[in-house]
């Protein structure tokens, strides 16, 4: 009679071929920033599209204003829970590509990782689910539950496409959980699954002067330079020890449970270590908080980018005409980024030095989440994770943003659940991004035993 040790022989069997395969993905560069990239995402969406196809499930490419979603499902199973796998095939941009040791598309193995763009965010996170379940299905032990696929192309540019669609594939993606791999253990040897994400608000603000450069000789104390004016204002967001200014900023903030704060204690990495691992001399932020806390759960500014004025060689003495930045807030759970975009404008309108010209452009926002971490669903993943990896995962939030993920919990009124099989040094959005190649089978292995202890709740 078939069982389930017959899925877990033939997934043994393919461990080589699951590697090819993520090769082939990550060589199609699919920057969904990127307006010539146009081929090369529907490339990766095609790819993926096949391999679901080719293992028998309903699989549909719905084209939508920007990228398409891949829709795939396998047969309903009467009385079963039913689970959504979201991920994304899109990545982001390669800059700066001297610093990459092997081509960002050109996926290669040192020391028991694979190195290329989307190998941890999210190809490679996104195909342990699709390969646990294609192996499951080519064996004559049937799936114990129904499981749907919705891969997008534009989680890294906001998710813009599917936040508009959701209404209306709300029955299509009705399910009782939804489980995403695009996130982290907490660390080397220690997996987790993650309650809790931080949300976002990003900007541009361009800042305009004179009508063309000047010389800053004739004209230094006659007008005000842009590039200073967007330093006075970006400075007045926040104080020296990472505290926001922005009036009103904290006032929704959800305090930390005193509880989840001792949880958090007790986890396992130090400061050092974490410092050493990104080449900082000390960590800085929020003062009265942990390194776990300010990640997770307390909201944050940044700057992403800042332009103005003389990049090249030497010296050019102007007074630029313009002056720009790029910067994002993360949010964390009760902050509202359209509450925060209008409390940005009072803020700039008065901290704005004379003399200038301004606008402000938001880009995407989304808020934070949490989910539960008493579910059956949750209870099942912890047993999953513990027979995969060896080891019991711990509960932790993450400062990340999946954009979509509270509108998955809203509009399909389902469980949420988390599970990160990379590591917080894999160089997500950074140059040598890479997967560890045993997370990844890990991972696989974990999927189809999580589906097995889903069927039988
Ligand atoms: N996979 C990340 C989200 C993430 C990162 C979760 C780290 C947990 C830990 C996702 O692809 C991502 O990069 N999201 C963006 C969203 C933005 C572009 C709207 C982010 O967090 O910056
Ligand atoms: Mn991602
Ligand atoms: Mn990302």
């Amino acid at each position: 009679m078939a069982s389930f040790s017959k899925v877990l022989d033939t997934l043994k069997l393919a461990t080589d071929q699951h590697l090819d395969e993520l090769v082939e993905w990550l060589k199609i560069p699919s920057i969904s920033s990127s307006s010539e990239r146009k081929l090369d995402i529907q490339k990766a969406a095609d790819w993926v599209a096949s391999k679901l196809a080719n293992a028998g499930l309903s699989v549909e490419l719905i084209p939508t204003e920007r990228h398409p979603f891949v829709y795939a499902e396998t047969d309903p199973v009467p009385g079963a829970p039913v689970v959504l796998v979201y991920g994304h095939y899109d990545v982001q941009p390669v800059e700066p590509l001297e610093q990459w040791i092997s081509g960002p598309f050109e996926p290669t193995i040192r020391d028991g990782n694979l190195y290329a763009r989307g190998a941890t965010d999210d190809k490679g996170q996104v195909l342990t689910h699709i390969q646990s379940v294609c192996e499951w299905l080519s064996t004559d032990y049937s799936l114990p539950l129904q499981i749907k696929f919705l891969i997008e192309g534009e989680e890294e540019v906001g998710s813009e496409s599917l936040e508009r669609r959701l209404p209306e594939l709300k029955d299509r993606l009705a399910c009782d959980c939804v489980v995403i791999s695009d996130n982290s253990q907490y660390a080397d040897g220690q997996p987790a699954i993650t309650y809790g994400l931080r949300g976002i608000a990003t900007y541009e603000l361009s800042v305009q002067g004179p009508s063309q450069d000047l010389h800053s000789g004739s004209f230094g104390g006659a007008v005000m330079n842009p590039a200073i004016a967007l330093c006075h204002v970006l400075s007045s967001m926040v104080d020296s020890e990472g505290r926001i200014q922005v009036p009103g900023y904290y006032d929704r903030v959800r305090a930390l449970a005193e509880t989840e704060r001792e949880q958090w204690r007790k986890l396992p990495q130090t400061d050092e270590a974490f410092a050493g691992a990104i080449g900082v001399p000390e960590l800085f932020g929020e003062a009265g908080y942990s390194t776990d806390e300010r990640r997770w759960a307390r909201p944050t500014f940044d700057i992403n980018g800042l332009t103005s004025g003389h990049q090249g060689e030497g010296v050019k003495t102007i007074i630029p005409a313009s002056a720009s930045a790029k910067f994002s807030f993360r949010l964390v759970p009760d902050q509202d980024p359209g509450e925060l975009t209008h409390s940005i404008n009072q803020h700039l309108v008065g901290n704005m030095p004379k003399g200038v010209t301004w606008t402000l452009t938001p880009d995407h926002g989304a808020p934070g989440m949490l989910a539960s971490t008493e579910s059956k669903f949750a209870q099942a993943a912890k047993e999953a994770i513990d027979e995969a990896f060896g080891v019991e995962p711990v509960l932790i939030r993450e400062g990340g943003s999946i954009p979509i993920v509270t509108r998955f919990q809203e509009v399909l009124d389902c469980d949420c659940l988390l599970l990160g099989w990379g590591l917080s040094d894999d160089n997500a959005h950074s140059p040598n991004e890479k997967f560890r190649i045993k997370d990844y089978h890990h991972g696989i292995l974990a999927s189809a035993v999580l589906w097995d202890k889903i069927g039988k709740l």
